[in-house]
């Protein structure tokens, strides 16, 4: 059977698979990924060039988050398809130049892949032809401590993600995580969880220890609170 360029470029991993592993040149050295991360939440994402401007929007607002998702247990890997030299310039010209919504001085110290060959963007169903078929698209994968893809995003070139969301997603999955339970539409720490119904995951002995203050509106939609405080005591680090 004849198999299509297009049929080789799009295998994408999916949820709930192990992250495909590989060993690659980065901006902070050579990285085993993701047997480096074990024990950490880490997000892998890519990005379409350097020296672009809404890549260059992204970079700066992902460093200057670095923090608040290390408190989160959760490192951030960066990738392209451009070479080593090429990112170690265009970080130097963020630090040095670029100031956006008063970020400036920006110094990016996660690892940013090379990857000039394709040869991880292809792995991770990064390149999608319709798209591009030179550059990744915006794809995000969140991975957890034992290296299993738990949530995919994918934005194509010209839109620039919500780092809001990207956080809000590693504070989601590491609560469902740890409460048993799941997270609605627009859900925030604080907002009630959803305690899911029997037989579904995760479920009974949450559904135990919550049953005072859980409230069913029916069989499928039971809602408990959550204190914030709880949530973020759990899952941030000190
Ligand atoms: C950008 O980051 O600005 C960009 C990159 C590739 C295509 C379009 C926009």
């Amino acid at each position: 059977m004849e198999v299509s360029q297009e049929t080789q470029v799009t295998s994408i991993p999916r949820i709930g698979e192990k992250a495909p592993n590989f060993k690659a040149a980065t901006t902070q050295g050579e990285i085993k990924f993701p047997e480096d991360y074990s024990g950490s939440w880490v997000i892998l994402f890519s990005h379409p060039a350097d020296f672009t401007p809404v890549c260059t929007s992204e970079f700066m607002t992902f460093a200057s988050m670095e923090e608040q998702f290390a408190k989160a247990n959760c490192k951030l890997v960066g990738l392209s398809v451009d070479g080593l030299y090429s990112h170690i310039a265009w970080l130097r010209t963020i630090k040095e130049k670029i100031e956006y919504k008063g970020m400036k001085n920006v110094e990016v110290k996660f690892p940013l892949i090379e990857d000039i060959t394709m040869e991880v963007a292809k792995k991770y169903g990064m390149i999608q032809p319709g798209e591009s078929s030179t550059k990744a698209v915006r794809a995000v994968f969140f991975i957890d401590p034992k290296g299993i893809i738990r949530t995919i995003i994918y934005y194509p070139l010209s839109l620039g993600r919500n780092f809001d969301e990207l956080y809000r997603v590693v504070i989601a999955l590491q609560t469902a995580d740890a409460f048993s339970v799941a997270t609605p539409a627009d859900w925030r720490p604080g907002d009630d969880v959803i305690v899911p119904p029997a037989g579904s995951c995760g479920v009974a002995q949450s559904r135990m220890e919550g049953k005072e203050e859980m409230k069913c509106y029916d069989w499928f939609f039971c809602t408990k609170k959550l204190d914030k405080d709880k949530v973020l005591s759990t899952i941030l680090k000190k």
